[in-house]
């Protein structure tokens, strides 16, 4: 397989390379693409890149361009697409949707043309994608891959977007695709403006725990580890124009998760002069247009591709905490973008 995975160098994506290299039956070259926007890090895979030479590429480009792309699927002879690169964080999207449109919508199209210009090389396009773009639930319910499309947020409207023409390119041109739509994810390598790694730099420092609202929103936490291995799964299994829903079977409101984190940091480590780290929550205005509930029914991936995820809240959570306790310099580096200047050394 030479798997062509887009936005390697984020989060969910750099998580993704290392699960396939370390821990799975992956046996071909992966090509990770990525713009290195301020959300992606080459130095998440710095070891791997010295260790998988014959296995692990990295081309920095923008998926937005058809030529570079072009280039990078005949180069490569690229015959597997995993396309996590995307702007994903929702309040950047409120305060500047241009990026979100250009990359998720015009980069999505744009790969999508590619694909199609060698589909018969072409083995699958497997499109990551997010429930936000169902919109919000109220106190009941789940959200099921037939749940209409119902977004919020330029982040979610951009993303919806997208798996539109995903699934448009199935049905026209018949292009080997199939899509995820996942729960929020949280693991080490996480960028810290998401809630929980900004939860645990902002309580290791001292600092405002900023909860918005009432805190009562609820969202359902899934460890990245567990969503890799659903991802490898649906690329090997999944049936080709299918959509499979993944989830952590974990929903918890916002103040709870905080509170846990909270309790975890102060097991781990102590309290901060006697003072438990709750008392730094602080309630803030609200995201404007801020979903109440999400929550997955992932029967589905369980029933026709057998996975389940494997890791508890209280498991995940004292995992990534402790990941940000032993990788303070890469927060450091992240905080003060000292890896921009590593990124212009090495790639530019
Ligand atoms: P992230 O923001 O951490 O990483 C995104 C990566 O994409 C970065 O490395 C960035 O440099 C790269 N990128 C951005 N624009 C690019 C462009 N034009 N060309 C090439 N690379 C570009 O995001 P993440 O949290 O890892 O999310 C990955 C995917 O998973 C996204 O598609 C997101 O919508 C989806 N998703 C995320 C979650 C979550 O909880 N984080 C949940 C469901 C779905
Ligand atoms: O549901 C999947 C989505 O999860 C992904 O598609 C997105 O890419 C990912 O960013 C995430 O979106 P959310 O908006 O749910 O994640 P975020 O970490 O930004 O916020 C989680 C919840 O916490 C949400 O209800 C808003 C709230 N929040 C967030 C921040 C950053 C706070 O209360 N305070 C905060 O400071």
């Amino acid at each position: 397989m030479n798997l062509l995975v887009t936005g390697g160098c984020g989060f969910i994506g750099t998580n993704f390379i290392r699960y396939l290299l370390n821990n799975s039956d992956f046996t071909g070259r992966i090509i990770n693409v990525d713009r290195l926007t301020y959300a992606g890090n080459p130095e998440n895979l710095a070891d791997i890149e010295k260790m998988f030479p014959d296995h692990y590429t990295f081309v920095q480009a923008d998926i937005c361009d058809p030529e570079k792309m072009t280039g990078i699927f005949d180069d490569h002879d690229i015959d597997t697409v995993c396309h996590f690169a995307a702007e994903s964080h929702v309040d950047r999207s409120i305060v500047s949707p241009d990026d979100f449109i250009k990359t998720n919508i015009i980069g999505t199209f744009n790969l999508l043309e590619t694909s199609r210009n060698r589909k018969n090389r072409l083995a699958r396009f497997h499109h990551i994608s997010t429930d936000e773009v169902y919109g919000s639930l109220g106190k009941d319910g789940y959200f099921v891959e037939t749940t209409p499309y119902q977004p919020s947020s330029p982040y979610s409207a951009s993303k919806a977007s997208s798996d539109h023409l995903v699934r448009a390119y199935h049905t026209t041109y018949n292009l080997p695709v199939t899509l995820s739509n996942c729960s929020n994810n949280y693991g080490p390598y996480q960028f810290p403006e998401k809630l929980i790694p900004l939860m645990i730099l902002n309580a290791l420092e001292g600092k405002p725990l900023p909860v918005y609202g009432d805190g009562k929103n609820v969202r359902d936490w899934l460890y990245v580890d567990d969503h890799c291995s659903a991802i490898w799964k649906i690329i090997r299994h999944g049936k080709e124009g299918e959509t499979y829903n993944v989830g952590g079977d974990c929903e918890l409101e916002n103040i709870k998760l905080v509170e846990m984190i909270c309790d975890a940091i102060d097991n781990r480590i102590g309290k901060d002069s006697d003072k438990s780290r709750k008392e730094l929550i602080t309630f803030v205005t609200d995201r404007p247009g801020h979903d109440q509930r999400y929550a997955i029914d992932a029967s589905k991936i369980r029933n026709e591709i057998g996975w389940t995820p494997k890791t508890t809240i209280e498991t995940g959570l004292d995992h990534t905490i402790k990941w940000y306790l032993d990788h303070m310099e890469w927060v450091d580096h992240v905080k003060s973008g000292e890896y921009q200047s590593w990124i212009s050394k090495h790639y530019k």
